[in-house]
């Protein structure tokens, strides 16, 4: 019988004796006294073009290699491999629309047929091995196509979450050089129409890179079509060069995959890196061994393909272990705050992995609603994204998985492509923690010297081992990258966390300790919030910070100092929460914005965040001896 001991949750015994791992810290502690042999068994389980000469080259470091002189491709490891074999006909992914209407399943020969099409389509477009391609489709499954047919033909993809505004949007294609932009007319957003092709319209005004745009019809909103730039995708299905096979073309491990944004200490976003051959072995090796995955699974990753968690874990993760995954269009409470649940039990979920801002959100609602429906599919459970609060594991422990369902916490980063941190689904669970190292990990928690701190002590987490799925650096900016994760304690990479371990090994992660704020699980940069704010006219300097919020995690509070000549009205702070909306993201929204004279800064001028938190805090100001008159 599963039980909660206290405040540990030891899953029924049949789970550890059932597992791929039956024995998590046996095959912890034969992994760290040989990673590369640990990685080498489990890239023998993909398929190879041609087979490595060394595991792993750490002769540049930090530039890491992984798999050097072999040759793949991930999608041969997603679809080819798995079209000659027991899955050809078993369903690759299930898609249902927001509205619930439309409901889409396609088996990995459907998928495989029309992955073909697309990267037949993109290929007249002239795009080749090494381009760029932008994607911003909202979850439907183009967005599946378009990144692996990308991957098929060793184009690198670029996906940009469908809720940036034209102004992100129109700097990450740019920083990218894209070629080619995949968009639809509009995406559903709670039964409202997001217009995405204006958008991109608006954004492509200034990407002289870009050649094409592939529409795909989804919202049937009207959109303007520039007759020499933007195609159909309907249309272009019908061409005659969208038909039969496209190879998967043969690629060095190390050949690029993606490039993703991602937000860091100052205002340019990150282009973070990953490559075919390590980071298939990475997603797959993870996701198999973490969630357990058998043949017979239904997996839902509610993560949206715009961010890391929707890369690994709903796209390439599943169908590298031959998955059937499920992707909803929609968003867990419109109409009503059962859509989730509904689902689970329309479509028989086994393992849900969604995030703890989702679950608080769904808290509230109360437990009439997940009640309503038959949960009993359900075998695990997963969070990602941020802590999760003891309160939410237990109400999500209690309600969705009735007592039964071990729930695996997963941190990990857009940088590390893979989990870092979880457990396997027959040990303890401490709800809180993330658990314990992942296979090959070596995890430690260091002081501002680079000793290691007494358990129990807060310090900040870095990684000792490289791992296979790892960023192999900021694209086209080597420095920044050697810079961020490499410089502060050398040879060891530094994740930007605070955390503790206890005594019997498991981890607590606190928090970011850079200028970095999760909000609803999304990573911002306190310096975008800030330029999205001092772009408006009438505001001259801005400072942003994060706040506990309940359902959030943090919450943005801002501080504008206005222009000279500027007053404040009753309407301004909202009109700068709209701009921030509108040229960075809704998610990016702070909830408060006041005036002030000034802000805090040092003599050298650098804004002191941390005196404004403690301030809106009612805390202690600490250390005030830089601060300027
Ligand atoms: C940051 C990375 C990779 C998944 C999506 C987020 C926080 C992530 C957890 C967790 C505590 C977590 C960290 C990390 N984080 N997962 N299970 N427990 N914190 O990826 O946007 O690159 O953000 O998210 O602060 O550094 P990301």
């Amino acid at each position: 019988m599963a039980e909660l001991d206290g405040d540990v949750f030891h899953p029924d015994r049949s789970v550890a004796a059932t597992a791929h791992v039956p024995d998590a810290d046996a095959l912890r502690a034969e992994a760290l006294a040989d990673p590369q042999g640990f990685w080498a068994d489990m890239a023998d389980e993909l398929e190879w073009f041609e087979p490595w000469d060394k595991v792993l080259d750490d002769s540049d470091a930090p530039f890491y290699r992984w798999f050097t002189g072999a040759r793949c491709n991930i999608v041969h490891n997603c679809l080819d491999r798995h079209l000659t074999g027991p899955n050809k006909n078993k369903l690759a992914l299930i898609w249902q629309s927001e509205d619930g209407s439309e409901h889409k399943t396609y088996s990995y020969y459907s998928l495989n047929r029309q992955v073909n099409m697309m990267a037949n389509i993109i290929k007249a477009m002239g795009i080749t091995k090494g381009d760029r391609v932008t994607i911003y489709l909202p979850r439907i499954p183009e967005v599946f196509f378009a990144m692996l047919a990308c991957a098929k033909i060793g184009a690198v993809h670029s996906v940009i979450f469908a809720g940036f505004s034209s102004d992100a949007l129109a700097s990450r294609i740019d920083d990218s050089e894209s070629k080619l932009v995949i968009t639809a007319d509009g995406s559903f957003v709670n039964g409202s129409v997001f217009p995405l092709k204006s958008i991109v319209d608006e954004a492509v005004r200034y990407s002289p890179t870009v050649e094409n745009v592939i529409v795909v019809r989804r919202a049937g909103n009207e959109v303007t079509m520039d007759a020499l730039r933007d195609h159909w995708y309907s249309d272009l299905l019908a061409l005659p060069i969208a038909k039969g096979t496209c190879e998967t073309v043969s690629l060095d491990s190390e050949d690029p995959l993606y490039i993703l944004y991602t937000s860091g200490s100052t205002g340019k976003p990150k282009a973070i890196l990953h490559t075919h051959g390590g980071y298939m072995v990475g997603t797959y090796t993870t996701l198999k061994y973490t969630f357990d995955m058998r043949p017979e699974d239904r997996w839902w990753c509610t993560a949206d393909p715009g961010w890391v968690t929707g890369h690994s874990y709903l796209v390439y993760g599943p169908l590298l272990t031959g998955a059937t995954v499920f992707m909803f269009e929609g968003g867990p409470t419109y109409p009503y705050p059962n859509r989730w649940w509904q689902l689970i039990e329309y479509y028989g979920i086994t393992q849900f992995y969604t995030a703890p801002t989702a679950i608080r959100s769904l808290m509230r609602f109360g437990e009439a609603w997940p009640n309503r429906h038959d949960l009993s599919s359900l075998r695990l459970l997963g969070s990602v994204g941020e802590p999760i609060n003891p309160e939410a594991w237990h109400w999500f422990h209690r309600v969705i998985g009735k007592e039964q369902c071990p729930i695996m916490d997963t941190w990990w980063q857009t940088e590390t492509g893979m989990f870092q941190i979880t457990q396997t689904p027959g040990e303890p669970q401490k709800p809180g923690s993330a658990g314990k190292p992942f296979f090959g990990q070596d995890v430690a928690i260091l002081d501002a010297d680079g000793n290691e701190v007494p358990d129990g002590e807060e310090g900040f987490l870095v990684l000792k081992n490289p791992w296979p799925a790892m960023l192999r650096t900021l694209y086209r900016d080597d420095q920044r990258y050697v810079d961020t994760y490499w410089s502060t304690y050398p040879g060891v990479y530094l994740a930007g966390d605070s955390a503790r371990r206890d005594a019997d090994g498991y981890l607590w992660i606190i928090g970011r300790t850079d200028d970095v704020i999760k909000v609803s699980g999304h990573r911002l940069g306190t310096a975008e919030v800030e330029s999205a704010l001092v772009s408006h006219p009438a505001v001259s300097e801005a400072a942003a910070i994060g706040l506990p919020h309940e359902v959030k995690g943090n919450a943005i509070h801002a501080y504008v100092v206005l222009r000279v000549g500027e007053k404040e009205t009753p309407t301004l702070a909202e009109e700068l929460r709209a701009h921030v909306a509108q040229h960075l993201s809704p998610i990016a929204k702070p909830d408060a914005i006041d005036v002030v004279e000034k802000l805090p800064k040092t003599r050298s001028g650098k804004i002191m965040r941390r005196v404004l938190k403690a301030r809106a805090q009612g805390l202690d100001e600490g250390d005030l001896s830089t601060l300027e008159e």
